[in-house]
């Protein structure tokens, strides 16, 4: 079993496509192991896009990512990463394969509705930096 981790992030909420993607996570046979409503602060944000604190789109991206509540969910699944990633499609919502989340509902490439961890390793840090053991449940 592998984990990846989700953010329905602020243009996913305030255009109503949460439901959806909730719906879409378990038709996908996922496993949410852990989920929650939050806004993140400034500091949380820069601390998880820090791997793209030199690119000229930092800024906007952590404006954005803090403008609004997001929804974190901790996913389990067999190849939960690479399969989550087929799922919401490229970071481009133009350039996402049909039937994709960010096809579907992406805005453009910084509102483009869903996260997902781009490895094991980092779908497994990426959900400690937002959950507590306690708060991980593994059955259905
Ligand atoms: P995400 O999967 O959350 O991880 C990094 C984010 O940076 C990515 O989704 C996009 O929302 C954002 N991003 C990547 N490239 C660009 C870009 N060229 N312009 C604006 N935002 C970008």
């Amino acid at each position: 079993m592998e984990r990846t981790l989700c953010i329905i992030k602020p243009d996913g909420l305030q255009n109503d496509h949460a439901g959806e993607i909730i719906n879409r996570i378990e038709r996908e046979d996922f496993r949410i192991i852990g989920m929650k409503k939050s806004r993140l602060s400034r500091h949380a944000a820069e601390h998880f896009y820090a791997v793209h604190k030199e690119r000229v789109f930092f800024n906007d991206l952590v404006n954005y990512m803090t403008s609004g509540p997001v929804i974190l969910i901790a996913l389990e699944r067999e190849n939960a990463v690479s399969h989550w990633r087929t799922v919401i499609g490229a970071t481009d919502p133009a350039e996402a394969d049909a039937g994709t989340i960010r096809k579907l509902h992406g805005v453009n490439k910084e509102k483009n509705t869903v996260h997902g961890s781009d490895s094991p390793e980092n779908g497994m840090i990426e959900i400690s930096v937002f959950f507590s053991e306690q708060e991980l449940i593994e059955q259905r």
